[in-house]
């Protein structure tokens, strides 16, 4: 059905579950018997989560959060919109972010020191992909999936306007979507 709106596959379900699985391996090193939070940011990281979660064999619990940057140009300033905030009070827990995507770096950089002042034990950052082109603001990333080029890309969580989160691969739009 979205096939035609697709130009090409970047990553195919085949290399989404190996990259998925090699992600898990090091958290499940990194955090051996420790109460972890998997901190899902809503709603691109859906897909993402469910499939990291089911590999890893640590003690965790989820939680959601919905949340956006704004600010303005190149200042790495800036202030975190936050639409849903997490269940949990992170005092002292251990929280891994769970984000589909690394663009400009805004909102995971305003998001890291959200949950550090609030007195988070530990935050670590685990993204499925990252566009390092684009960034604009310097954000450490513990985990990243795949870096990829400038490209929009939808599928497996990812949307356009919402749409294709459904599609099970991740695949380049065709300009001609966005031109409509
Ligand atoms: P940033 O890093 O604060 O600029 O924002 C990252 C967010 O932008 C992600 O969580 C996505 O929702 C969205 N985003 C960035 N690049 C893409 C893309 O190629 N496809 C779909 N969503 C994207
Ligand atoms: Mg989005």
């Amino acid at each position: 059905m979205y096939e035609n709106d697709i130009e090409y596959t970047l990553i195919s379900e085949e290399k989404i579950r190996s990259v998925v699985a090699e992600l898990c391996e090091r958290i499940n090193r990194d955090f051996f018997g420790k109460e972890t939070i998997l901190l899902i940011i809503l709603k691109g990281s859906l897909i993402f989560a469910s499939d990291l979660m089911r590999g890893l064999d640590i003690p965790v619990t989820i939680d959601f959060m919905q949340a956006s940057s704004y600010g303005t140009g190149s200042e790495s300033s800036g202030e975190i919109s936050i639409k849903k905030d997490m269940d949990n009070d992170p005092t002292d827990k251990h929280i891994i972010i769970v984000e589909d995507i690394i663009d400009s770096g805004r909102t995971l950089s305003l998001l890291r020191a959200n949950l550090e002042d609030r007195g988070a034990a530990s935050v670590s950052i685990c993204a499925l992909l990252s566009k390092p082109a684009r960034r604009e603001v310097e954000v450490r990333t513990e985990y990243i999936g795949m870096e990829i080029p400038d490209e929009f890309v939808v599928g497996y969580g990812l949307d356009f306007a919402e749409r294709y989160r459904n599609l099970p691969y991740i695949g380049v739009l065709k300009p001609i979507v966005y031109s409509d």
